[in-house]
């Protein structure tokens, strides 16, 4: 299992909690959450970027925690490419992530 980003020293689940207070709203309404904020704010994903695909998952399931990957299930999971850094990825609708959840 995957649960950290190990260059910043950062559990996934300290990641899920800091972002809570960064959601934003596309121009439907939905949330968003702003992975750019998130980066600039923890770190996380700013050193070899191993975590990126990983904490995405994260955040899209709202797990802590997530299994070793191939390719091919990220893909699955994120609907796009995998991302080598949180640049390419500014925001990740939260519709699966407790972000979504708060008012
Ligand atoms: S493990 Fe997160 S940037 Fe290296």
């Amino acid at each position: 299992m995957v649960d950290r980003c190990i260059c910043k020293r950062l559990t996934f689940k300290y990641l899920l909690e800091a972002s809570k207070s960064m959601v934003q709203h596309g121009p439907t309404g939905e949330r968003l959450v702003p992975l750019h904020a998130l980066a600039d704010k923890t770190g996380c994903g700013m050193g070899c970027g191993m975590c990126v695909p990983y904490l995405l998952v994260a955040i899209k399931l709202n797990k802590p925690r997530v299994p070793i990957m191939t390719v091919e299930d990220f893909e699955k999971h994120l609907g796009s490419p995998v991302p080598r850094c949180l640049a390419d990825v500014p925001m990740l609708p939260g519709e699966a992530s407790p972000l979504s959840a708060a008012g």
